[in-house]
C-alpha cells in the first residue's frame, strides 16, 4: 500500500522553491542585497545579506512542513500516519538548523562582523541572553528539537493533537519579532502575526502533507481530504484577516500602501492571496462533483490522485511566491508618515493596473467587461488608459492632498482610478488578439512610469525597470495567450487541468 510517487511529492515541493528567486529579486530591486559602505562605520557582508533572508525562508518553509504533516498524519487522517511524522521529524530538524543559522548571521548582520567571526558563542549567547529576538530564537529551537524527537514516539491521536499544539506554539514564536516587536508592546500586532504564521504554515504545510497522503494511495485519502478542505477554508480566512490586521497597524493609510516598497509587497501579497484563493475554489469545484457523488468514499483512484496532485501542484507555486514575498516584506522597512506629494510606486501600479483586475478575473472572468465602446475602439481605449494611468500616478494624489482633502483621500482616490483604468486595459486585450492596442500600451507604459516617478526620491531605479519589465510581460500574456475559446464574456478563464470542469475525475473507488 507504501507506492508512493516520489515524483509526484518532488514535484510538489518544487513548486515551493520558487519562493527563493522571487525572495532575491525582491530584496535585489529594494537594495536589500547591497553592502551600505560608509567610511568609519562597519559594513554588513554581502553574504550575510544574502544568507539571512534565505535562511529565514528555509526556516519558514520547514515550521510549515513540520505543523501540516503532523496536522494531517496524526490528527486529520484516520488513523495516525507514521510515515508522515517521520517526514515531520525530518522538517523539524531542519527548521532547528535554520534557527541556529539565523542565530549565528543575525550577529553578524546586528554587529556588523564576517561570517567567519560571527560563529563564536560567546557572541551568539549574548545575542540568545539579552534579546527578545534571540529568546524566541532559543524558544524555537529548543522547541523544533523536542517536536522532532516526539514525532517518533507518538502513537495516539490524543497525543498527536498536544503535539500539534506544541509545534503551533513553536511556529507562532516569530509573530513575537518581527516588526510587531514585544518592546513596542503592540499585543495585537504580535499575537496577530503569530496567528498569521501558525495558519499559513498550516495551509501550505497540510496541503503539501495532504498531497503527500492522497498521492500514496493510502486508505483514507477521501477522508483526509474533505477534513483538510475545512481547515484550508478557515486557514484563508484567519490569514486575510490577521494579515490585514498587521498591514493597517504598520502602514499610514492607504497613501503608504501605494506609495511605499513595503505597502507594494503587501499589495502583491493581497493579489497572490486573491489568485490563491481563486486556485482553490477551482481546485474543489473540479473535484466536487465526485465528492457528492462518492459520499464515504476513503480510497481514491489514480486519476483522481492525478488530477489533485496537478491542482495542488500548481497551488503551491503560488503559496511558494508569498512566502517569497512573505520574507521579503519582514526584511523590509515599514514606511513612516505619509506626505502630500508621494508618488505611487511602479510596483503598486503594476499591481493595481494589472495586478488585481487579472487576479480577479481569474475567479470570475464575468467580472472583466468594459464598456462595448471599449472593445470597439481598442486602440483608443488603451490610449485613455495609460492617460487614465498618468493622472491617478501623479496628478491626483498630489493635486489632491495640497489642495483640500489631504494625502490618503488623495491617495485613494488615485488607488481606485488606478484599478478602474486597469479593469478596461486588461478587459480589451484579454478579449482577444488586439495588436495595435497592445503596441499602444506595451510603447507607452515605460513612458508613463518614467513620467510619474522622475522627480520621486528614489524613483527611477533598478526597482522601477523591473516592474516595467514585469508589467511588458503581463500585456504581452494578456494579449497573446493561447486561447481555447476567445469570447468577449470569458476573456481571462483558462480551464488548466480542469478543462472538463470536473468530468475528468473519474470512479473513485469505495474502501
Ligand atoms: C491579505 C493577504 C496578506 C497580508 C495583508 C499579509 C500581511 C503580512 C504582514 C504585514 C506580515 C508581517 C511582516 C513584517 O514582519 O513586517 C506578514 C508576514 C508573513 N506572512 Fe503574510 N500577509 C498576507 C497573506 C499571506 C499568505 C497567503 C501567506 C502564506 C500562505 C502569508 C505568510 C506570511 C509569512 C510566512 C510571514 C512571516 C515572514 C517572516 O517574518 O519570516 N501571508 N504578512
Amino acid at each position: 500500500m507504501d507506492a508512493r510517487p516520489p515524483a509526484s511529492a518532488r514535484r510538489l515541493t518544487a513548486g515551493l522553491l520558487v519562493g527563493a528567486p522571487v525572495l532575491l529579486l525582491v530584496l535585489f530591486t529594494l537594495g536589500g542585497l547591497t553592502e551600505e559602505r560608509e567610511t568609519g562605520i562597519p559594513t554588513v557582508p554581502f553574504v550575510t545579506l544574502l544568507s539571512l533572508p534565505l535562511d529565514i525562508w528555509i526556516r519558514d518553509l520547514a515550521a510549515a512542513l513540520t505543523v501540516g504533516l503532523l496536522l494531517v498524519g496524526l490528527v486529520l487522517a484516520p488513523r495516525p500516519d507514521r510515515s508522515l511524522a517521520r517526514k515531520a521529524s525530518l522538517a523539524a530538524v531542519v527548521w532547528a538548523v535554520a534557527v541556529l543559522c539565523q542565530s549565528v548571521l543575525t550577529v553578524s548582520e546586528v554587529l556588523a562582523l564576517p561570517l567567519g567571526s560571527s560563529v563564536d558563542t560567546t557572541r551568539v549567547w549574548s545575542l540568545v541572553a539579552q534579546t527578545d529576538l534571540g529568546q524566541v530564537m532559543l524558544g524555537q529551537f529548543a522547541l523544533a528539537l523536542v517536536v522532532a524527537l516526539l514525532a517518533w514516539v507518538v502513537q495516539t491521536r490524543v497525543a498527536g493533537l498536544l503535539l500539534v499544539l506544541l509545534v503551533a506554539i513553536a511556529a507562532w514564536l516569530p509573530g513575537l519579532t518581527g516588526h510587531s516587536g514585544i518592546q513596542e508592546g503592540h499585543a495585537a500586532a504580535s499575537i496577530g502575526l503569530g496567528l498569521h504564521l501558525v495558519f499559513a504554515s498550516v495551509w501550505v504545510g497540510g496541503l503539501v502533507a495532504t498531497a503527500v497522503y492522497a498521492g500514496s494511495g493510502a486508505p483514507g485519502a477521501g477522508v483526509v481530504l474533505r477534513r483538510f478542505s475545512v481547515v484550508a477554508l478557515v486557514s484563508v480566512v484567519v490569514i486575510a484577516e490577521t494579515g490585514l490586521l498587521n498591514a493597517a497597524l504598520r502602514l499610514d493609510g492607504v497613501a503608504s500602501l501605494v506609495t511605499s516598497a513595503y505597502g507594494t509587497i503587501i499589495l502583491a501579497k493581497v493579489t497572490v492571496l486573491i489568485v490563491l484563493i481563486g486556485w482553490g475554489w477551482r481546485h474543489r469545484r473540479a473535484i466536487a462533483k465526485q465528492w457528492d457523488a462518492h459520499q464515504g468514499v476513503t480510497v481514491l483512484d489514480a486519476r483522481f490522485r492525478g488530477l489533485f496532485l496537478r491542482w495542488g501542484a500548481w497551488e503551491l507555486l503560488w503559496m511558494g511566491v508569498v512566502y517569497g514575498l512573505s520574507v521579503a516584506l519582514s526584511r523590509t522597512a515599514p514606511p513612516g508618515p505619509a506626505y502630500p506629494g508621494d508618488r505611487v510606486t511602479a510596483g503598486a501600479i503594476t499591481l493595481l493596473v494589472l495586478g488585481l483586475p487579472m487576479a480577479v478575473g481569474f475567479i470570475n472572468a464575468r467580472a472583466l467587461r468594459a464598456p462595448a465602446l471599449a472593445y470597439r475602439y481598442p486602440e483608443t481605449a488603451a490610449v485613455a488608459a495609460i492617460l487614465a494611468i498618468v493622472i491617478a500616478g501623479v496628478g491626483v494624489p498630489s493635486a489632491l492632498a495640497e489642495v483640500t482633502v489631504g494625502a490618503q483621500i488623495g491617495a485613494l482616490i488615485g488607488a481606485v482610478l488606478l484599478v478602474a483604468a486597469g479593469w478596461v486595459l486588461v478587459t480589451v486585450l484579454s478579449a482577444g488578439p488586439a495588436l495595435p492596442a497592445t503596441i499602444v500600451a506595451m510603447a507607452a507604459w515605460p513612458v508613463a512610469i518614467w513620467w510619474i516617478e522622475r522627480d520621486a526620491l528614489g524613483g527611477l531605479n533598478s526597482g522601477t525597470w523591473a516592474t516595467v519589465l514585469l508589467a511588458e510581460g503581463l500585456l504581452a500574456w494578456l494579449s497573446f495567450r493561447p486561447r481555447r475559446s476567445s469570447t468577449v464574456e470569458t476573456p481571462m478563464i483558462d480551464d488548466g487541468p480542469m478543462s472538463d470542469d470536473g468530468r475528468a475525475v473519474t470512479e473513485v473507488t469505495s474502501a
